[in-house]
C-alpha cells in the first residue's frame, strides 16, 4: 500500500499525512497501487472544432466553457459510478469499472453518454446565446480489458491503458457532433438494454481501415441502475433468501406469488430491486409495473402498464408496437390478439373487434393471458409495484392471472402498504412478507455508510439513527436535508461536521424532512417539482412545458427529488419516491393546484386527440381534482361510454363517479336533475350483467327523480313499459 499523491476525486496534490485534501475536502483514501487487468468501459468526450471556437472566443471564454462543461460532464460521470480518468483539454475521459468493478459498467457508460450530451445541450444554449457560437460534443465508449493502477512514482495518479482505451477514442472521432458512438464490444453488451443504430462501418482518426460501430440512440428504462447514491442492503437476509428459494422453484415450474408488505420508506421496492437483480445474474427477465395514485381510478391503468412492459412495446407508437407484439409470433388475424392490443391501447382503428359482450371479452382475455402463461418454459419474474393504488379492474384482471401462477415458471410479486386489503393481499397460496423496520443495528449501519467514518459525525449519526426509527427512506432523506443544510460537509460516504450535533435541529417526521428540502430548491426547480407533482408519478418535460412551466431539473435530478428514467430526445422522468410526489403535491395551495389539474386535463387532450377516449378516465379524474365538476361529470361519462365495450366494470365505475359528482353539484345547478338521472340509467341498465345488487332502492331513487324531473320517457329500455 502507498499513500495517494493526489486526490481521487479532484485531482488537487496532497501535502504529506493529510487525512483530507485541501481542494475538496474529500478523505484521502490509501488504495493499492497495483496495476490490475480490469473488465471497464472508457468513455470519450470530446469538443467539435474546439480550436475555431477558441478562435471565436478567446483562449479566456473557452477555458470558462471547457470548465464548465468538465464540471457538468464529472457530476454525470460521478451519478453513474464511474471515475473522470483525465481532462483532456476539450473534453474528458471517464472509466467504469475501475478502480471499483462494476458489474454493468457498460449499461452505467451509456446512460453517461447520453446524460453527458444533454447536459451539453443544455450548456450550448447558453452559449449560443452568449457567444453566438455552436456547442457540440461527441462521445465514444468502448468495452474490454484495461490495466488500471497508478502510473509511475510521480503525480500522474490512477489511469487506465491498454488498446482498449485508444479504441473509445476512435469511437469519439468518428461519432458525428451531438451523438454517441459505440463500438461493437459495447454494443453487443448492451443489446438488450439500448436502442441502437445499424451497424456502420467508420473511418477513425489515426486509423487505416474501417471499423464497425453502432450509434446509441437511447436506454430502455428496465436498465436504471441503481448508480452510486444507492447504498449496500443491510439486513432483509431472511427476506432474501425466501425469495431466492422461491425463484428456484419457479424456475422449476413452481411459480409463487409472493406479496411484498410494509409503510412508506421501509423498503419494498428496494427488496424488489434486490430480487430483479438476483434474477437478471441468473439470466431471468424481470417486468416491472407501478401504480400510481393518480390512476387509482383509471381502468386498466395497471394491467395494460404490466403487459405493455411484458412485451416490450413500451415507447412505441400504436403500429410499431403492433408490430412487435406480431413478431412475437401472435396471429394478427386471431380475435384474442385484437382484444389484447386494444387492452394495451394499441388497437388498430381499422380492424373491427369482435362483437362480444363485454363480460365475454373479459372472461376471454383473461382465458387467453392465462393460457400464454401456462405456455411459457422461460421463467420470468414480473413486479406490480404500490398495489394500494391499483385500479379495480386492474385488480381483479390481475387476481384472475394469479391463480395460474403456481403452474408456470413464473414469480410475481406485489408490494403493498399495510392498509391494503384487497384481492391481491388475499390470494390464495401467496407468501407474504411483511417488511418490519430495520434493527437498531442495521440502522447504525446503515447510517455510518451514508456518513462515513469521521469522528465528527458520530453524535449526529446516532440522533439520526433515533430519529429514523428503522426506516432506511428516512434516514437517506434526513442524510441529505444535513448536507443541503451544509451541516454534513463532504462527499456521501464521506462527511464531516464541524457543528456540534445537540444543536443540529433534524426534522421530526419524514414528512417534514422532504418538505425541508423542496423548500430550498430555487424557484424555478421547485415550481418544476409542484407541476409534476400535480402530472404524475412519471413526466416528461413537453407535457410540463406545455403547462406554462419552464422546466428546470438538473437540481432535482442531482438532489434525487427525481430519477431520469428513459433517455430518449423525450427524456422522462419519475419522482425518487412516492412520498416525495405527495409532499410536493400537499404543499401546494390548493387553488394552484387546481389551476395545474385544469391545465393537466386540456394538456392531455391536445397532445393526444385521437386518444381523448381513451384517456377519457384521467382526463375526468384531473378535472375532478380541479374542481370543473360540470366538465369532470362529462369525461367521466365518455370514459364509460367508452368502457362499455371492453369492461363493464371500468364503465360502472366511471358512472358511479359521474353519478358521486352530480348528487354533489349545488341545488340551483344547470341541469342537475338531468345529470343525476344519466348514470343510474346506464347502471340500473347493466345492474344484472354486474351482478350488482338489484335491490329497489337504486331503481325506486330513479324512479323518483325521473317524476320530479317529468321525464318518464328516459327509462332506460329494458324496463319500459314495465
Ligand atoms: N435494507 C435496506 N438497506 C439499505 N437501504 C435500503 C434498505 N431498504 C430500503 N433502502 C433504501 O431506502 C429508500 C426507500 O426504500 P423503498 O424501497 O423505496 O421504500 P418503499 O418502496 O417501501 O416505500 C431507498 O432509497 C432504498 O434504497
Ligand atoms: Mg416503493
Amino acid at each position: 500500500m502507498t499513500a495517494a499523491t493526489a486526490c481521487r476525486t479532484c485531482g488537487t496534490e496532497l501535502r504529506e499525512g493529510a487525512r483530507f485534501c485541501d481542494g475538496c475536502g474529500a478523505p484521502v483514501t490509501e488504495r493499492d497501487a497495483h496495476a490490475e487487468y480490469k473488465q471497464v468501459t472508457v468513455l470519450f468526450a470530446d469538443v467539435v472544432h474546439s480550436m475555431d471556437i477558441a478562435s471565436a472566443v478567446g483562449a479566456e471564454r473557452l477555458r470558462e466553457i471547457m470548465a464548465d462543461l468538465a464540471d457538468r460532464c464529472a457530476a454525470v460521470v460521478e451519478r453513474y459510478g464511474g471515475t473522470v480518468d483525465k481532462f483532456t483539454g476539450d473534453g474528458i475521459m471517464a472509466v467504469f469499472g475501475a478502480p471499483v468493478a462494476l458489474e454493468d459498467h457498460p449499461v452505467r457508460a451509456c446512460l453517461t453518454a447520453l446524460g453527458v450530451q444533454e447536459e451539453a445541450k443544455r450548456l450550448a444554449a447558453d452559449v449560443k446565446n452568449r457567444d453566438g457560437i455552436a456547442l457540440r460534443l461527441r462521445v465514444g465508449l468502448n468495452s474490454g480489458q484495461v490495466i488500471a493502477g497508478e502510473i509511475g512514482s510521480g503525480p500522474f495518479g490512477y489511469t487506465a491503458i491498454g488498446e482498449q482505451v485508444g479504441m473509445a477514442q476512435r469511437m469519439e472521432s468518428a461519432a458525428p457532433p451531438g451523438e454517441v458512438m459505440l463500438s461493437e464490444s459495447t454494443a453487443r453488451l448492451v443489446e438488450g438494454a439500448a436502442s441502437l443504430g445499424e451497424v456502420e462501418l467508420v473511418q477513425t482518426r489515426g486509423a487505416e481501415e474501417l471499423v464497425p460501430a453502432r450509434r446509441l440512440l437511447g436506454m430502455g428504462e428496465r436498465h436504471r441502475p441503481a448508480g452510486r447514491a444507492e447504498s449496500n442492503l443491510v439486513g432483509r437476509r431472511w427476506e432474501m433468501a425466501a425469495v431466492e428459494g422461491l425463484l428456484d422453484r419457479a424456475t422449476d415450474g413452481h411459480g409463487a406469488v409472493v406479496g411484498v408488505v410494509g409503510s412508506p420508506g421501509i423498503g419494498k421496492s428496494r427488496l424488489a430491486r434486490e430480487v430483479a437483480a438476483m434474477a437478471g445474474r441468473r439470466g431471468v427477465e424481470v417486468f416491472t409495473a407501478f401504480c400510481e395514485s393518480h390512476t387509482s381510478q383509471v381502468p386498466f391503468h395497471a394491467v395494460a402498464r404490466l403487459f405493455r412492459t411484458a412485451t416490450g412495446i413500451e415507447g412505441l407508437d400504436a403500429p410499431a408496437a403492433r408490430a412487435v407484439i406480431r413478431a412475437q409470433g401472435f396471429d394478427a388475424e386471431s380475435e384474442d390478439v385484437m382484444l389484447f392490443e386494444d387492452l394495451l391501447g394499441i388497437g388498430d382503428p381499422e380492424a373491427e373487434l369482435p362483437r362480444i359482450d363485454p363480460d365475454a371479452r373479459r372472461r376471454r382475455l383473461t382465458a387467453w393471458v392465462n393460457a400464454a402463461a401456462l405456455a411459457t418454459k422461460t421463467p420470468v419474474v414480473y413486479v406490480v409495484e404500490d398495489v394500494h393504488w391499483i385500479d379495480e379492474v386492474s385488480e381483479s384482471m390481475l387476481a384472475d392471472f394469479l391463480t395460474v401462477i403456481p403452474q408456470t415458471p413464473l414469480l410475481t410479486i406485489v408490494t403493498y402498504r399495510p392498509e391494503y386489503r384487497g384481492a391481491l393481499a388475499q390470494v390464495l397460496g401467496a407468501q407474504t412478507l411483511a417488511l418490519a423496520p430495520l434493527s437498531d443495528p442495521e440502522t447504525a449501519a446503515l447510517v455510518s455508510e451514508l456518513l462515513g467514518p469521521d469522528p465528527s459525525v458520530g453524535e449526529l449519526g446516532q440522533t439520526i439513527a433515533e430519529r429514523a426509527a428503522g426506516t432506511p427512506f428516512f434516514v437517506e432523506e434526513i442524510v441529505r436535508e444535513l448536507a443541503e443544510q451544509g451541516v454534513l460537509q463532504g462527499k456521501l460516504g464521506a462527511y464531516i461536521s464541524t457543528a456540534e450535533a445537540a444543536e443540529v435541529s433534524v426534522p421530526a417526521t419524514l414528512q417534514a424532512t422532504i418538505a425541508a428540502r423542496i423548500d430550498r430548491l430555487d424557484p424555478k426547480a421547485k415550481r418544476t417539482l409542484s407541476a409534476a407533482a400535480v402530472v404524475g408519478s412519471r413526466f416528461g418535460l413537453d407535457l410540463l412545458t406545455r403547462l406554462g412551466v419552464e422546466p428546470e431539473v438538473a437540481d432535482l435530478v442531482a438532489g434525487q427529488l427525481i430519477d431520469q428514467v428513459t433517455f430518449t430526445r423525450q427524456p422522462e422522468y419519475v419522482f425518487h419516491h412516492p412520498l416525495i410526489r405527495a409532499v410536493a403535491y400537499e404543499a401546494q395551495l390548493k387553488s394552484d393546484r387546481a389551476e395545474l389539474h385544469r391545465r393537466v386535463a386540456a394538456a392531455i387532450e391536445q397532445r393526444e386527440p385521437d386518444s381523448a377516449e381513451e384517456n377519457a378516465a384521467l382526463i375526468a379524474r384531473h378535472l375532478e381534482a380541479a374542481g370543473d365538476l360540470h366538465a369532470a361529470y362529462g369525461w367521466h361519462m365518455r370514459a364509460a361510454t367508452w368502457a362499455t365495450n371492453r369492461d363493464i366494470a371500468a364503465a360502472r365505475l366511471s358512472w358511479e363517479r359521474a353519478r358521486t359528482i352530480a348528487d354533489a353539484l349545488p341545488a340551483e345547478a344547470p341541469d342537475r336533475i338531468a345529470m343525476r338521472i344519466a348514470p343510474r340509467t346506464m347502471l340500473c341498465g347493466i345492474a344484472w350483467r354486474v351482478h350488482m345488487s338489484v335491490a329497489g332502492a337504486r331503481f325506486d331513487e330513479l324512479r323518483e327523480l325521473c317524476t320530479a324531473a317529468g321525464e318518464r320517457r328516459r327509462w332506460p329500455s329494458p324496463w319500459r313499459g314495465w
